[in-house]
């Protein structure tokens, strides 16, 4: 075992002495150190020698470890002098030039938003929670006025768990949440991701944001509602942006409102964002249902609520003029690289 190692400690130097390159050195380290090196290969062998050998063959991988570490480090510095002399000589190269900067990462788009809404609703009382993305039946469906035959189930495909639980179709599964966590009156904002089953295009992903807002006072109203998603849109756009409020169903508000915003994406030309229309949906909202309220453990003869699903990676398509939902989840470092500040 010993004469391996001599001859190991021999063949190692003479091809670290001999590396013609940084990359061929970076190899040999490979070779020789790495895990399935062959000095580690040596080590493990150990296992097989007599107790007196093996403290012995012990110190000398140590030693031929530190000899071979120590040549890996000269030869480096020779490489590297050789390298720099080479460049010195290269008519083109200025050292004058700023060195290349180090990759610095930076907040996601979908991020940036988010943490601007959040400031805008804490300014104003609303606290901030966060609730599941594995639901139950329960909080998604049943407790916001959509038993299993209401028709409304069709209108949200569902990612179905095996244990009949389901991933959030919507951030409303955390409007009775709240009401059981907090005792009127209290208002409260729950962001976070939800998931359809259905096919994407350019402003539907089966992984997007939404943005739940829930008020519940003594006396709260559309007007009181449609404020406070004007003071959002305003602090978010810092530009005027033209929106529309129409009736819209949803089971449980009542009334429930659709708030569409002008396509920014085309300026309300056309284009497969808004499908031609001009609008895209953006802020649904409305007053809370009683139903939901008493699933809630709220007395809806004392107490009424507003509540909106703000569609928070379309907010971010309009802000930035995104033109495919898609490009947000795509990983694509350099549609990400675009929103580096600074
Ligand atoms: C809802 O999800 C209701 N929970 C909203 C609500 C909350 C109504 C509170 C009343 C009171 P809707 O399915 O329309 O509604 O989705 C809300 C918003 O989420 C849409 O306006 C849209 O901006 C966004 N959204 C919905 N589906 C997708 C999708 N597949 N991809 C991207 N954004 C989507």
């Amino acid at each position: 075992m010993k004469s391996e190692l001599d001859a190991l400690e021999t063949e190692a130097l003479a091809a670290i002495v001999a590396a013609e390159s940084e990359a061929a050195l970076r190899a040999l380290e490979v070779r020789y150190f790495g895990k399935k090196g062959e000095l580690t290969r040596v080590l493990r062998a150990m296992g097989g020698l007599s107790p007196e050998e093996r403290p012995l063959v012990g110190r000398r991988a140590n030693e031929i470890r530190a000899a071979l570490e120590s040549a890996v480090k000269e030869r480096a510095r020779a490489l590297e002098s050789e390298r720099i002399a080479r460049l010195s000589l290269d008519p083109f190269f200025d050292a004058t030039l700023p060195a290349p900067r180090p990759a610095v990462g930076a907040l996601h788009p979908v991020t940036l938003v988010t943490d601007h809404v959040e400031d805008v609703f804490r300014a104003m009382g609303f606290l901030l929670l966060d609730y599941y993305e594995v639901e139950t039946d329960f909080f998604n469906f049943e407790a916001l006025n959509i038993p299993k035959t209401h028709p409304a189930r069709d209108m949200q495909d569902t990612f179905w768990l095996e244990d009949e639980n389901l991933l959030r179709t919507h951030t409303s599964s955390g409007q009775v949440r709240a009401m059981k966590e907090y005792a009127p009156p209290f208002r409260a904002i729950f962001p976070g991701r939800a998931f359809r089953y259905e096919r994407t295009d350019a402003s539907h992903e089966h992984t997007f944001y939404q943005l739940e807002g829930l008020m519940i006072d003594a006396e709260v109203s559309v007007a009181n509602l449609v404020h406070s998603m004007q003071t959002l849109l305003g602090a978010i756009f810092e530009r005027d942006v033209e929106v529309r409020l129409r009736p819209g169903y949803f089971p449980f508000v009542e009334p429930g409102f659709e708030l569409d915003i002008q396509c920014q994406v085309c300026d309300g030309k056309g284009c497969p964002v808004c499908k031609y229309s001009s609008w895209v949906e953006l802020l649904p909202c409305g007053l809370v249902h009683p139903n939901v309220l008493r699933f809630g453990g709220v007395d809806p003869e004392k107490w009424s609520g507003w509540a909106f699903g703000l569609g928070l990676s379309r907010l971010v398509m309009m802000k930035y003029r995104v033109d495919d939902i898609r490009r947000l989840l795509g990983a694509d470092l350099d549609f990400n690289r675009q929103f580096v500040r600074g």
